[in-house]
């Protein structure tokens, strides 16, 4: 018997909406062989004497049409990297978004910046810039913009609050490749980009990162940050800062070459899927798909909807086990571990170096209440992924299971 929206939903019994395995594919394949195998038979595993690093930097700064790229060991090396060529100095602050990965932040605590977490937009959850305005005070230095999920923020508005309060705009792009903004590249519009090439991501080299800029000091200071402060380029070796070793190496650069050759049509195809569910669910009762700005087009990190309580009548976790007896892998509460970043330990008990609660400030305390509208989201959000392999069958076959769980306790609160 085919199911409908109606259908008995499985957690009290009835059959799974998703009937058939999802679609798959492999990451990694023969280009990637190929690459690794001339690293290998060139017995050159060093960025700076190798190839692969190289190319792979210069074809990541074409796709963006940057003039730099400089790539290193994971998407927190690229973030640190990014603050460290900016030289903020030690005690500014670093307005950023309270939902984000501790990626984002690694690098700020680790420069002796304090982290200050602005609010987010309830529909897209991106930084929301009447929120940073709120935070600017005479210590800011920078924003750190998150583009979260694989949707970017609102631009515009963030860039024109860089301009009136000269703070540096360094975007976190490490969830969103091939992301659009009104006609632009998300990484093309602050001073700084920074990517991950974690397993997670769109594309991984297992881990790596790197840092995009038009601006050759910027570069230069990047360049030296992640080798120690060596200075290669000119053969000198008096390092002026300090700099942890932060190298790709021509292993992931091999790799990370032959999978950026696919990232575009990854996306392109996590886009067509992803927008595909949200015009199926947007339908259903009490389900509110991420809005996507006119003018964005999303990366689809990961998918996401938020539930209407007062319509379903249940709980974010009572909806993610129904989708989940649905066949449909799901979480609630985001992916920060169910708070937002700010009420971690490390930021609560100010307990990032041992026995100093250095780099923080006695007048910046992280507590409940910070920021209202990104502490509710961990308990009205579902994450999931559409990701490349799926077919239109997969999507269909998740839309049916949201709508029969939404169906289901939207009657049941009638
Ligand atoms: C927004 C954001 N920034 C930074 C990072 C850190 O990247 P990596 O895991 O490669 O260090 C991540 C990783 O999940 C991320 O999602």
């Amino acid at each position: 018997m085919t199911q409908d929206f109606y259908s008995k939903p499985a957690i009290i019994g009835g059959e799974k909406a998703k009937a058939t395995p999802f679609g798959t594919g492999k990451r990694h394949g023969e280009l990637e062989k190929q690459l690794l195998a001339d690293v290998i038979d060139s017995d050159m595993l060093f960025y700076f004497l190798g190839t692969k690093v190289l190319e792979f930097q210069r074809e990541f700064a074409a796709m963006y049409g940057k003039e730099h790229c400089v790539a290193c060991s994971s998407g927190t090396a690229a973030v640190h990297i990014a603050l460290g060529a900016l030289e903020l100095p030690a005690g500014s602050e670093v307005i950023t978004s309270s939902i984000t990965d501790m990626g984002s932040l690694t690098g700020v605590l680790y420069q002796g910046l304090v982290p200050v977490f602005a609010d987010v937009d309830p529909d897209t959850l991106n930084m929301d810039p009447a929120s940073v305005i709120r935070l600017i005070t005479d210590k800011t230095r920078a924003i750190l913009v998150v583009h979260h999920s694989g949707l970017a923020a609102d631009m515009d508005a963030l860039l024109e609050i860089g301009r009136e309060y000269n703070l540096k705009v360094v975007e976190d792009c490490a969830q969103a490749y091939c992301c659009e903004y009104e006609g632009r590249l998300a990484g093309t519009m602050g001073e700084i980009a920074a990517f991950s090439l974690n397993h997670f991501k769109h594309i991984t080299c297992g881990s790596g990162g790197m840092v995009i800029t038009d601006d050759p000091d910027l570069r230069y200071r990047a360049s030296l940050f992640l080798d120690k402060c060596y200075q290669r380029e000119e053969k000198i070796r008096n390092p002026f800062f300090l700099a942890p070793n932060y190298q790709m190496t021509e292993l992931q650069g091999a790799v990370a070459l032959a999978q950026l050759r696919k990232v575009q049509a990854i996306v392109n195809r996590r886009n067509q899927l992803g927008t595909r569910l949200s015009a199926l669910l947007e339908k259903l009762p009490g389900i509110i798909p991420q809005t996507v700005p006119a003018g964005s087009k999303h990366a689809y990190f990961l998918y996401l909807f938020r539930l209407d309580l007062d319509r379903l009548g249940c709980t974010a976790s009572e909806f993610s086990e129904a989708l989940a007896a649905e066949g449909i892998p799901n979480s609630a509460h985001l992916i920060t571990g169910g708070r937002p970043v700010y009420l971690y330990d490390i930021f609560r008990k100010r307990s990032a170096f041992p026995g100093t609660d250095w780099p923080f400030c006695p007048d910046r305390l992280y507590s409940k209440g910070d920021c209202p509208i990104a502490e509710a989201a961990f308990d009205r959000w579902i994450t999931m992924h559409v990701y490349e392999h799926y077919t239109e069958r997969d999507i269909d076959e998740i839309a049916l299971g949201v709508g029969k769980v939404a169906h289901h306790f939207a009657q049941v609160h009638a």
